[in-house]
């Protein structure tokens, strides 16, 4: 009995898959097919896989052709189904020639030929028309946007807009995209808008976005009050719109592998959470001479509370800020305390004072550890009593990060799936409430509250 395999997302399945499979079942008498997990395609760089696992094992079978059916979860597991399943033959489409000839030392590799003019991604993009997205502001992370953009499918950079022509039009030059100084001209040529513009304007952009019937994706910290947060949430689903704050950490999957941990109690009870993000910035920066909107909690407090929201919630009993302040009375330095009922957070972060970066959350039975930059999960350890015992995890965290927000911010407007869950609006506006609490304390005497 000759055993064939091949593997595949099979995502909205389609007429190219039939044949493959079909094909690939004649190459022999027993076929089996693997279907790739969500995760192991995110970290391989194909994010906007719209049918789940079960809808894709089913359409699998239902071809007819499939013996048996496998989950493919890891690079590197082909070689041990192979061997494990007595595998005589391994095939996938011509669009992999040559990628799997190392797989002939363990069994016979058949490249069949793709179907011509399908494919799940030419399926994803005529189901969800291309969105055109425009950047509000022009500065270093709207760089950053365009290019993590390209990444993924289903949205094209369309424009930029900065009330400052310059700026606009040398950006639009840069990135062979379109500028704007008009607002209302910049609207009429996109879809869905992506906010990188300095903090205290994000409100009043947001807000005409919305006005405009436009998704919004914007920059953290979102807004610096609570009540904003709450009031633009509100009028966006009232406009059936998704307003979606981008804190990238957020979307990364080793960030919610490491909270899978944490929530399922591997390390017993939560009790300790410390954060700790630092990044030192010239003197001479917008970061430390913006004396109002400037100073490291609000550059950074996003990424430090993110951790300590998702796991110890919104129901703290009571928060302090200490700050180190540089000359012009700006924090370049400061430590969030925080109480819970069954425990406590510090989150600590830096513009001028440089400390080890890190997340430690510790539990009633051990503790998990993820070094700087944690932020950008792509590791971490689980630590037990016993110092010789310890897990270690990995996840892929490709580029810059910020192809996961765009992607899961794409699937909410696509209605795919709701990605609520993993920045949720309440912990938004929480967010929004503490960046408050902390100008409240830290800016008297400063021009806030007069921003409007
Ligand atoms: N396949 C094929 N002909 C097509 C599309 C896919 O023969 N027109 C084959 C692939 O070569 C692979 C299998 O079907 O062996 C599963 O491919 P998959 O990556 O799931 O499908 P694609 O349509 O290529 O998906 P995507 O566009 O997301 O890359």
């Amino acid at each position: 009995m000759k055993r064939v395999i091949t593997y595949g997302t099979f995502d909205l399945f389609h007429e190219g898959h039939y044949r493959l499979l079909e094909r690939a079942k004649a190459l022999g008498d027993y076929l089996i097919v693997g279907v790739t997990t969500e995760a192991y395609d995110k970290t391989r760089g194909k994010l906007n896989v719209v049918d789940s696992l079960m809808v894709r094992i089913e359409n699998v079978k239902r071809s007819g052709f499939a013996d048996e059916v496998i989950i493919e979860e890891t690079f590197g597991q082909k070689i041990n189904d192979i061997k494990k399943y007595h595998i005589d033959i391994f095939t996938v489409g011509s669009d992999w020639t040559g990628t799997f000839d190392y797989l002939k030392d363990y069994c016979q590799v058949v490249y069949l030929e793709r179907t011509k003019n399908i494919s799940s991604t030419m399926l994803r993009e005529q189901n969800s028309r291309i969105q055109r997205i425009g950047i509000v502001g022009s500065g270093r992370i709207a760089n950053r946007f365009v290019a993590e953009a390209r990444h993924v499918s289903g949205v094209n950079t369309q424009g930029v807009y900065n009330p400052r022509r310059e700026s606009a039009f040398s950006f639009a030059k840069k990135w062979q995209i379109d500028g704007y100084d008009e607002l209302e001209e910049f609207y009429n040529a996109i879809d869905i808008v992506y906010i990188a513009s300095p903090h205290e304007t994000h409100y009043g952009y947001i807000k005409s976005a919305l006005e405009h019937g436009k998704h919004v994706l914007c920059e953290k910290p979102m807004v610096l009050r609570q009540e904003q947060a709450e009031e633009l949430f509100s009028y966006a689903k009232e406009k059936k719109l998704v307003l979606f704050e981008g804190i990238k950490t957020a979307y990364c999957p080793g960030f919610h592998k490491l909270l899978g941990f944490a929530g399922s109690g591997t390390v017993g009870s939560i009790r300790n959470i410390e954060t700790c993000f630092t990044k030192l910035e010239r003197t001479d920066s917008r970061e430390l001479t913006d004396r109002v909107y400037g100073g490291s909690f609000i550059e950074l407090g996003s990424y430090v509370m993110l951790p300590i929201l998702k796991l110890f919630g919104r129901g703290f009993e009571d928060i302090r800020f200490d700050t180190i302040r540089g000359k012009n009375g700006l924090d370049i330095f400061t430590k969030v305390s925080l109480k819970y009922p069954m425990g406590i957070a510090t989150a600590t972060c830096g513009l001028g004072v440089k400390s080890e970066g890190r997340l430690l959350i510790a539990g009633t039975r051990g503790y998990i550890v993820a070094e700087a930059p944690w932020w950008k999960t792509s590791y971490f350890e689980v630590h037990y009593e016993n110092a010789e015992e310890v897990e270690k995890y990995s996840e892929r965290f490709l580029g810059d990060g910020l192809r996961y927000e765009i992607s899961d911010f794409l699937s909410m407007i696509n209605g795919n799936r709701s990605s609520e869950f993993k920045l949720t609006r309440g912990e938004s506006e929480a967010l929004a409430g503490i960046m408050e609490a902390f100008m409240r304390v830290e800016r008297r005497g400063s021009v806030y509250p007069a921003e409007k």
